[in-house]
């Protein structure tokens, strides 16, 4: 694969990193976030803005609507072709879903020859994550697309909810000729809950991936073939006397991640593969180890007939109880920010002082790097990557690849959902299965593991600057 590197940096996008790795507050099962941060994200870490959004995790914010309402399910078929100027900026998204169907964090550039997205990894990086602004309830959700490669590689295509739910593909390169497949309820690690499809080379073809999740059901099937159902009431523990199977809005989630980056806990690496060779030949050619997504379509389910409605656009828990399917209300509630101080709970915060930093961080990174240059881009690459080699890379004419670099040092850009990243370090070893004490233990592993990287990238970052 050859393809042309162009790369741009945003410098507002380093400043704010600077402030949010300062200020990290954060948040687990038994600490919730204070109500100046109320907005638990995904990784663990309390804020307002972009914490709120995204996979805000509502079990540990501040209150049940401190998270942003999450926008309603609506049908799509996304073909990624030229398509890295349609997505939004992760970082800087404030909630408006006319502006993007799926933001970005880390890495991605069009793929003209196959008239697709590339999730590119450059070496040392946490990866990048591709993400639906809109949540599903129920629906059925398929991708075509070629997984990454090589031990401690991890591509993933998940379904993931703000109340820690989970159903999930994820491919390990060190295994080209399986998929497999888990899901989570609330977080909770079960290592039972994981089981292999069979497939053929996940690399070098393109298969599709469907999860078709309803109400009382949910199959995986790859290329047409169901490879596994699972029934709510096989779900049922009669110790809690509920349904541990996943039941509330949920994004769509695909990413690339370095599963055995030798940071990560030794469970991790050992199911991912073994150790990630950052000096394989794909960093030096085409610069990085990279996942290529070609489409995705989404099909939304009617909601569950006995759900709470007041409105038609919103989906939003109210309870800071309990986080079930009869938690959910659809609401026409706000769904944007005005700047990145708001929350759920005041949306509008900052809007008097901020109305036009607000304008100049909305996700124009994507759509502007058309035009840039060869020469800065090549360097921001070797940057970005911190390898010099990668500056190198092959640029063949006629492929007209655009890339964009975010911000992708913030804690919030780093792995793949972390239910995804803590679930298979957990599932897959004893050493973090001792670990695991506590409930939430996998996704308070797989918050230190995004904030390392956070940290890590904002240091190559802060180099490329000085
Ligand atoms: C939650 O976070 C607090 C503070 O960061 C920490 O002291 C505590 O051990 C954590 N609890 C769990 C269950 O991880
Ligand atoms: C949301 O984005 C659309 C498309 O860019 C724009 O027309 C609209 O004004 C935005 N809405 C708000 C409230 O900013
Ligand atoms: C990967 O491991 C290297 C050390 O080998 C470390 O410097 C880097 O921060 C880690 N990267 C991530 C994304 O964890
Ligand atoms: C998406 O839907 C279109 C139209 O039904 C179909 O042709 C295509 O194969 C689907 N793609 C995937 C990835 O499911
Ligand atoms: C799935 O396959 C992997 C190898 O890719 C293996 O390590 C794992 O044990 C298998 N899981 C199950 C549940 O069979
Ligand atoms: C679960 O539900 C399915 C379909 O509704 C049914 O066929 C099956 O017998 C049920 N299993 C149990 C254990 O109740
Ligand atoms: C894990 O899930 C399975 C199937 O849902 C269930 O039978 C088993 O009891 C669960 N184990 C634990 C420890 O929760
Ligand atoms: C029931 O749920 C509790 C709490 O999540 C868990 O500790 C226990 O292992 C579950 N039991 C089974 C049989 O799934
Ligand atoms: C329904 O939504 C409207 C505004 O959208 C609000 O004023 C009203 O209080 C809501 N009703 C209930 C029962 O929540």
């Amino acid at each position: 694969m050859s393809i042309a590197n162009s790369w741009l940096i945003c410098l507002v996008g380093i400043f704010s990193i600077v402030l949010r790795v300062e200020a990290s507050t954060f948040c687990n099962a038994t600490q919730a976030c204070p109500e100046d941060k109320p907005c638990c994200s995904q990784y663990g870490e309390c804020g307002t803005g972009q914490y709120c959004l995204n996979n805000c995790d509502v079990r540990f914010s501040f209150s049940h609507d401190s998270c942003m309402p999450v926008p309603i399910c609506k049908s799509s078929s996304t073909k990624f072709k030229d398509y890295s100027s349609k997505l939004g900026d992760a970082n800087t998204f404030l909630g408006n879903v006319s502006e993007a169907d799926w933001l970005y964090t880390g890495n991605v550039l069009d793929y003209d020859d196959e008239e697709s997205l590339i999730l590119a990894m450059p070496k040392n990086s946490g990866g990048t994550v591709l993400s639906s602004t809109r949540a599903v309830w129920y629906g059925k959700v398929s991708a075509r697309m070629k997984t990454s490669h090589l031990g401690g590689v991890v591509t993933g295509f998940i379904l993931y909810s703000g109340a820690g739910d989970e159903i999930d593909y994820e491919f390990v390169g060190a295994d080209l000729e399986t998929a497999q497949t888990n899901f989570y309820w609330e977080g909770v690690l079960n290592y039972t809950n994981s089981a292999n499809i069979s497939t053929t080379d996940t690399f070098e073809e393109y298969h599709t991936y469907e999860l078709d999740w309803h109400e009382d059901y949910a199959t995986w099937s790859v290329d047409g073939v169901v490879g596994r159902s699972l029934y709510k009431n096989q779900t049922y523990n009669a110790t809690t006397k509920s349904y541990q199977y996943p039941q509330t809005p949920s994004k769509v989630d695909i990413s690339i991640w370095p599963g055995g980056n030798s940071t990560n806990a030794p469970g991790t690496i050992a199911w991912s593969g073994g150790e990630i060779n950052w000096d394989a030949a794909d960093i030096s050619d085409p610069g990085y180890y990279y996942a290529i997504i070609n489409e995705i379509n989404i099909t939304c389910y009617d909601p569950p007939s006995a759900a709470k409605k007041n409105g038609t656009s919103a989906y939003v828990y109210t309870s800071s109880e309990e986080f079930l399917a009869k938690d959910i209300a659809i609401t026409d509630d706000e769904v944007m920010m005005d700047t990145d101080e708001g929350s759920g709970l005041n949306p509008h915060k900052g809007a008097t002082t901020s109305s036009s930093a607000q304008k100049s961080s909305s996700s124009t990174s994507a759509s502007s790097d058309h035009s840039t240059s060869t020469k800065k881009s090549s360097k921001a690459t070797s940057t970005v990557s911190s390898s010099s080699s990668s500056s190198s890379s092959t640029t063949k004419d006629g492929d007209k690849a655009v890339s964009t670099v975010s911000s992708s040092a913030t804690s919030q850009t780093a792995s793949s959902a972390s239910g995804s990243a803590s679930s298979s370090a957990s599932a897959s070893s004893s050493a973090s299965a001792s670990s695991s004490a506590s409930s939430m233990s996998g996704h308070n592993m797989g918050a230190n593991v995004a904030a390392n990287w956070g940290l890590t990238a904002f240091g190559v970052l802060l180099g490329y600057i000085l």
